[in-house]
């Protein structure tokens, strides 16, 4: 049945109107001003709206304008007397279906609702299939089919639905920025902001104000207004990356956007409030951030509605194929064609990836540089580390010296060692550490390891320090 509004302020036409649309089987609401018209548009689903361009007291432009803003999918048909034609032509720019002259024949108006209601049609189902269609790409994009991460697609198809927040846990590399975005993206938020902020990358009194922005003169040095990246996420998703590393008086604001969708910036007595959609990830295991003091009980509550626990690569080898066939899908030059042998594949099964998805991409990434032009990877293309699962130790642990290193030195060595690899070549030994050239540079500048890259610096070490057997 379709739904339709009549707003026109000629009582005896919207009764003749009225009748035989209704017996024709449609659903008949009649407005004789805009401000009822409006009441229905805002409580009634409606299919197609008939407007009169001169309603008393409101503007038939405007009267389109929100209708449009009320219902997107519906259509609308302007209704005009002589002389109102310019105006008909400005509406049908504005989205109108169509216009018509009063008076109008009853067949062609009956023609012209049928026509409209159909494109309504039309375009909800566009917009389904778009719906289905963002639903494959995502599928494309977060690879695997192991039972473990088809209950986490699943869990994202439901989770992106609402608003509650939710909480990504897993180690270093398993993709859980990849999951918040795959959350984003499928969500109503998905042509808003996504804004991402690492907590363990800042000090506290920056994270505070990256967080929540200041005003002017809130302390020295603040010399403009400072917008919050909390505010710059307003209508879309925000991934507060290593949880674990906010301070307590952070956690506490936290909770509270959390809990009322209001906060303060720095020096400011204004509160904010902000629409704000928050996905958390950690690798730390919050039940003993908890226990010793770390992390605000109340939070973890609130933040953990929805948990997704994406687990370690060792513990689902059945995406490393899937997931090798993605890397050099996407990430081969044009004409460029690898595979990996059967040995090396079995190496790969056999190891137990620390850095998890990022760090066999690294390691693919090598391959296909150390393997030049051959199409086949061999064992020879994989670090040692890999291929020595049989007990043969790795370059940085060789000598006694050597173990004796710090994770800063070892970090170091391994950063030698894969410039050597690549011939100096720095960009692509940035690519294989997983780091940006800059941070590259900046290592090898200060020969010293700054707070982000330690992290990084840390797994890259674990993984070249790794022996097994
Ligand atoms: N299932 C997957 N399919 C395709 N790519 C993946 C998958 N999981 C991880 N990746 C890729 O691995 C890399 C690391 O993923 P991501 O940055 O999301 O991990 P993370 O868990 O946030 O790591 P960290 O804890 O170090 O921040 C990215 O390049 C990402 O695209
Ligand atoms: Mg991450």
């Amino acid at each position: 049945m379709i739904r339709i509004l009549i707003a026109d302020d000629e009582h005896s036409l919207i009764e003749v109107y009225k009748k035989k649309l209704s017996r024709e089987g449609m659903q008949v609401f009649a407005a004789t001003s805009g401000k009822e018209a409006i009441s229905i548009m805002r409580t009634q689903n409606l299919d197609v709206a008939l407007l009169d361009i001169k309603l008393p007291d409101i503007d038939g432009i405007e009267l389109l304008k929100t209708f449009k803003s009320l219902q997107p999918t519906a259509e609308a048909i302007m209704l005009t007397g002589f002389g109102s034609v310019e105006t008909a032509v400005k509406s049908m720019k504005l989205g109108a279906y169509d216009y018509l002259t009063k008076p109008c024949k009853l067949s062609e108006l009956l023609t012209v609702i049928v026509k409209a209601h159909e494109k309504k049609q039309l375009r909800e189902k566009n917009i389904i299939l778009e719906e289905q269609l963002s639903r494959l790409k995502f599928h494309d994009t977060l690879i695997g089919e192991s039972k473990a991460m088809k209950e986490i697609k699943e869990t994202i198809s439901l989770v992106s639905k609402s608003d509650a927040p939710v909480l990504i846990l897993g180690e270093t590399g398993t993709g859980k920025e990849l999951v918040a975005r795959a959350i984003h993206d499928l969500s109503s938020r998905s042509q808003n902001p996504f804004v991402i902020v690492n907590a363990s990358c800042f000090q506290e009194s920056i994270l505070e104000s990256e967080l929540f922005g200041y005003k002017r003169g809130a302390f020295t040095g603040a010399t403009s207004d400072k917008l919050g990246l909390i505010q710059i996420a307003d209508s879309g998703t925000f991934f507060v990356d290593e949880i674990a590393d906010m301070s307590l008086p952070i956690q506490a604001k936290i909770l509270r956007v959390l809990e009322t969708g209001v906060f303060r910036r720095l020096g400011d007595t204004r509160e904010i409030t902000v629409d704000v959609r928050f996905i958390f990830a950690t690798n730390k295991n919050m039940e003993d951030e908890i226990a010793s003091g770390r992390f605000r009980r109340d939070l973890f509550y609130r933040l953990n509605t929805f948990v997704i626990n994406i687990p370690p690569l060792r513990e689902r080898k059945e995406d490393i194929p899937l997931l090798i066939d993605y890397f050099f899908n996407t990430h081969l030059r044009k004409n460029q064609k690898k595979r990996v042998s059967r040995k090396a594949l079995d190496a790969l099964k056999d190891y137990d990836w620390p850095g998890n998805v990022r760090e066999l991409f690294n390691i693919l990434e090598r391959a296909v540089i150390v393997s030049g032009d051959r199409e086949e990877i061999d064992l020879q293309d994989l670090p040692l580390s890999l291929v020595s699962s049989k007990g043969i130790k790795i370059h940085v642990s060789q000598s006694s010296e050597e173990t004796k290193l710090n994770l800063r030195e070892v970090e170091r060595k391994h950063i030698e060692h894969v410039l050597e690899m690549t011939r100096g070549n720095k960009s692509k030994a940035a690519k294989i550490l997983g780091i940006s050239r800059k941070r590259l540079y900046n290592i090898l500048r200060n020969n010293a390891v700054k707070d982000c890259v330690s992290n990084r610096g840390l797994f890259v070490s674990k993984r070249n320090t790794h022996t097994k057997g």
